[in-house]
């Protein structure tokens, strides 16, 4: 029998290439089937948590690579794949608009079916915590193992490699920040205010976590250059 050129060649028992190397089947069998659902908007539910799981997937794994090279002090590598990360925060932020359309009444029925579960536990955003606060100490070491400061840091021009990386450093930040007022405003659209989460956390204590910085020291820098005065403030050269 002779092989078309368009004939599955890659291992695995799905008819297709596309099918194979994606793994389609498998990634399209993770949400409940309809006869399971207890609301037809459980899909909706279920896509946008599992989508977000996804790109903060990716937002870690960039970020680990960023680490290794802030220990190779690679700054501008760094960098460019802190930026990537914080382009997938974008788009799970953008993302979460879709669950504005989901009524309350709806979101009633399907939550008995989530038992504890929380986005406290989500595995994403916990490996995201944890993945900031390693880049905050790379981050520190680099500035000390170069003898200098984050003021240092915003006093050199702004093309500067390092101020660069701080820069990307500050817009994650940003991006989680933005990520958290996304979803702040939709849970209330959803599930009111005054009331608990699954997970027994009042709502109202997520605003909180909104002006909670990762990267501390970049945001004290600014504030102390407002303070000083401007002649106190010298030109760093760039390096
Ligand atoms: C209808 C949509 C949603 C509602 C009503 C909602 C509601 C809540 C509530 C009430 C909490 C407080 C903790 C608790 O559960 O007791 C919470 C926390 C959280 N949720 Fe959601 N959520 C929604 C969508 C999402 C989505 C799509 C994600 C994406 C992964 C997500 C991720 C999180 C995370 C990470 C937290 C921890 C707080 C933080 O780090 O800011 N949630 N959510």
């Amino acid at each position: 029998m002779s092989v078309s050129p368009l004939d599955a060649v890659l291992p695995g028992a799905a008819p297709t290439d596309y099918a194979r190397y994606m793994r389609t089947d498998e990634l399209l069998a993770l949400q409940k089937e309809p006869a399971q659902w207890v609301h037809p908007d459980e899909l909706l539910f279920q896509i946008v948590h599992q989508s977000s799981e996804l790109w903060l997937k990716l937002t870690r794994s960039h970020l680990s690579r960023a680490l290794a090279h802030l220990g190779a002090g690679q700054v501008s590598a760094a960098e460019l794949l802190i930026d990537r990360a914080s382009e997938a925060l974008r788009l799970i932020t953008e993302h979460l608009r879709i669950l504005r359309s989901l009524p309350p009444a709806h979101f009633a029925t399907i939550r008995p079916a989530l038992g504890t579960g929380s986005g406290f536990e989500s595995p994403g955003w916990r490996l995201l915590r944890t993945a900031t606060t390693e880049l905050d100490i790379a981050f520190s070491r680099l500035l000390s193992a170069r003898r200098l400061t984050t003021v240092e840091v915003y006093q050199a021009a702004a093309w500067d490699p390092l101020y660069r990386l701080a820069e990307a450093l500050v817009d994650l930040d940003e991006r989680i920040a933005l990520w958290r007022t996304e979803h702040y405003s939709i849970a209330t659209r959803v599930i009111g205010q005054g009331v608990l989460g699954t997970r027994h956390t009042p709502i109202d204590s997520l605003p909180a976590l909104i002006s909670h910085r990762r990267f501390p020291t970049l945001w004290e820098a600014r504030s102390t250059l407002t303070q000083a005065p401007a002649d106190s403030c010298p030109q760093r050269q760039p390096q």
